[in-house]
């Protein structure tokens, strides 16, 4: 999870959920990208908390990431009609459920299984929802053609760490784009490295809150990811939550390349 502002503040909660007996979850290949060394420990390692939230916790992640709806203004700017759209790190489904009316055929990436479940009960219930495979798979290790797709797209989840895309996840998404297509990050972190790899950026404007399901749910999920905001959360007994209260980016950015021929 990409998480902009100071992390060790926002995580502090997430970062006494698990243990390092949680670690069982994982699968070697997972292990092996998400704590390499083997002795990973999610109480210190906010990103491996993460991991197993996604594994553990699947529903919890969905409520979460369904209150933190991506700006009108990246769905627009992302192709209306492509042929083949290859989306990794595809989560629950966030963009995906966007992105199946404008491709004839959605590739979903996606390593965690539980979020793989979760994705494909959505896209069953969701309009072209048939156009779309969701599919197991790492950013460093894409199981697509090169050459083979208009947009290749990673949502708030490809950074530089080589778990969870690094050189060689930007390098496998490039191959797997077309010549004329475009590899786009939504949502991103760590724009200094990627505008040195040759990535543009466009960003949109206008206030953003996060939409919880309920004034209770905003309390409930604000005690577990932005611990710091709680009491503000609580005391404004809204469901609805700008993001300047949450003390996170909002989700209204892309960086992205256009795949030279
Ligand atoms: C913060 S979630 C974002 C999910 C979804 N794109 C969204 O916007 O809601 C990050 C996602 O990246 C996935 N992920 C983590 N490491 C990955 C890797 N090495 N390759 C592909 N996906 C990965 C996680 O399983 C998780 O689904």
């Amino acid at each position: 999870m990409i998480r902009a502002e100071d992390p060790a503040r926002l995580g502090r909660e997430l970062l006494s959920r698990y243990s390092a007996a949680d670690l069982a979850v994982l699968t070697p290949d997972e292990a092996g990208r998400f704590a390499p060394h083997g002795d990973g420990d999610p109480r210190a390692d906010i990103t491996l908390a993460w991991e197993l939230l996604y594994r553990l916790e699947p529903e919890l992640y969905d409520r979460l990431v369904s209150a933190e709806r991506l700006h009108p203004g990246v769905l627009g700017w992302l192709p209306r009609h492509a042929g083949r759209i290859v989306e990794v790190g595809a989560g629950a489904g966030r963009l995906t459920v966007e992105l199946v009316g404008r491709g004839r055929e959605v590739v979903a990436i996606e390593p965690a299984m539980p979020l793989r479940q979760i994705l494909a009960r959505k896209l069953g219930a969701t309009d072209h929802g048939d156009r779309a495979q969701v599919i197991h798979g790492f950013f460093d290790a894409l199981p697509v053609a090169s050459g083979s797709a208009d947009l290749v797209v990673a949502c708030s989840a490809f950074t530089p760490a080589p778990g969870h895309g690094g050189e060689a996840g930007l390098s496998e998404m490039e191959r797997v784009c077309r010549p004329g297509g475009c590899v786009a990050i939504v949502w991103p972190n760590n724009l200094d490295w990627l505008a040195a790899h040759g990535y543009g950026y466009v960003c949109f404007a206008g206030p953003m809150a996060a939409e919880f399901a309920s004034p209770q749910e905003a309390v409930e999920l604000a005690r577990i990811f932005y611990p710091g905001s709680a009491a503000e959360v609580r005391r404004r007994g809204r469901r609805r939550v700008p993001y300047e209260v949450l003390g996170i980016n909002p989700p209204r950015d892309i960086a992205f390349k256009m795949v030279g021929p």
